[in-house]
């Protein structure tokens, strides 16, 4: 059976990005695919992160794979930390990745700033620990937003690099899944920039566990322009506040840009304004309500976590010892 892979940061305030580009399209593979889904601790330490917090944003990011819609028993859930396969074939991949390639990684560049010097080396090699964590599966596809396209070429670089030294098809070469309205969420403030999680303003992004009023607050003050919608999706290229809200729209009511414009073209920002606010209220209340009541059982989460990884250990553990074998590691 084809096999998913994806991975999600504890690092707080998931957000309307996070759903819309990665974990409501996680739910809808879940019919077609055996899937494995991480919370990815080991990703979330390459920046600062205060333990007591780790270990809440942890629990938050299993809890809003399964509110949303998740299915632990007959797929996986687990934190990274749990399966050592990840850090053990990461170090093979260290000195499998070059750095060149490494070099190239835009991620790394806004992550790490001016203040190169100063940013840790395990942000440096993180693609290659993501290329571990979807390879240790053999993982054949991986579902993520727009902006982790280019880690998942860094990752066929490395399985077709490893095959090739090695002359062994071992690795196979994984497809990204990029797909739905909202690949790429802008922030509210500024439609030029991403909507994420370490954007220092509260306003920029909705997160899972906002309610009905925080929602409605951030939407009303969501910059605009001063036109009334468009009637076409051409027009939306030139106003990217705009073309933000509508794919919003668009994604959370299953339906294309345009199908959204032929509703609201002419409209004024406010009207359309409350419309996606009920919408957004709608389709992200009862998932952030279910958030709340799952982490106020850590233990039970923390059961779940510990069946998942346990169960990825017993996919991965293998395919690590192969990788291992191939390299020439001598194993008694
Ligand atoms: P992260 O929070 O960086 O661990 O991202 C988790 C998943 O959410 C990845 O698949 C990202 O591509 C996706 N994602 C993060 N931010 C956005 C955004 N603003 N729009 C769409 N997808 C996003
Ligand atoms: N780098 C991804 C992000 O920031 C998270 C991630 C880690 C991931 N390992 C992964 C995504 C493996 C897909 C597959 O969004």
């Amino acid at each position: 059976m084809k096999r998913i892979f994806s991975g999600v940061q504890p690092t707080g305030n998931l957000h309307l990005g996070n759903y819309l580009g990665a974990i409501r399209n996680f739910v809808r593979l879940q019919e077609d695919y055996e899937c494995i889904y991480c919370v990815v601790d080991l990703h979330a330490i390459t920046v600062w992160q205060d333990p007591k917090e780790l270990r809440a944003s942890t629990r938050e990011v299993a809890a809003a794979f399964m509110a949303a819609g998740i299915d632990a028993r007959r797929h996986i859930i687990f934190n990274q930390s749990q399966v050592p396969a990840h850090a053990e074939l990461a170090w093979i991949f260290n000195c499998v990745a070059r750095l060149g390639w490494l070099n190239r990684m835009t991620q790394f560049k806004e992550k790490a700033g001016k203040d190169r010097e100063n940013a840790s080396a395990g942000l440096y090699v993180y693609p290659n620990l993501m290329a571990a964590d979807i390879l240790a599966y053999h993982a054949t596809h991986v579902p993520v937003g727009e902006d982790q396209k280019q880690h998942l070429e860094l990752a066929r670089d490395i399985a077709q690099k490893f095959n090739h030294d090695f002359g062994v098809e071992f690795f196979p070469l994984t497809e990204p899944l990029i797909f739905g309205e909202a690949t790429r969420v802008m922030s509210l403030r500024d439609g030029s920039k991403k909507m994420s999680k370490s954007d220092p303003s509260e306003f920029s992004r909705i997160n899972l566990t906002d309610d009905a009023d925080a929602i409605a607050q951030k939407i009303r003050r969501a910059k605009t322009d001063p036109h009334p919608l468009p009637h076409t999706v051409a027009e939306l290229e030139a106003r990217p506040e705009a073309d933000n809200l509508i794919g919003i729209h668009a994604a959370l009511s299953d339906r294309t840009r345009a199908a959204v414009l032929a509703e609201f073209a002419g409209a004024p920002f406010a009207r359309f304004k409350q419309a996606l606010t009920d919408l957004a209220v709608a389709k992200l209340g009862p998932i952030g309500q279910e958030m709340q009541r799952l982490m106020a059982d850590p233990a039970e989460v923390d059961r779940i976590l510990r069946d998942g990884a346990r169960r990825a250990n017993a996919i991965a553990e293998p395919v690590l010892r192969q990788a291992q074998d191939i390299v020439g590691f001598l194993r008694p």
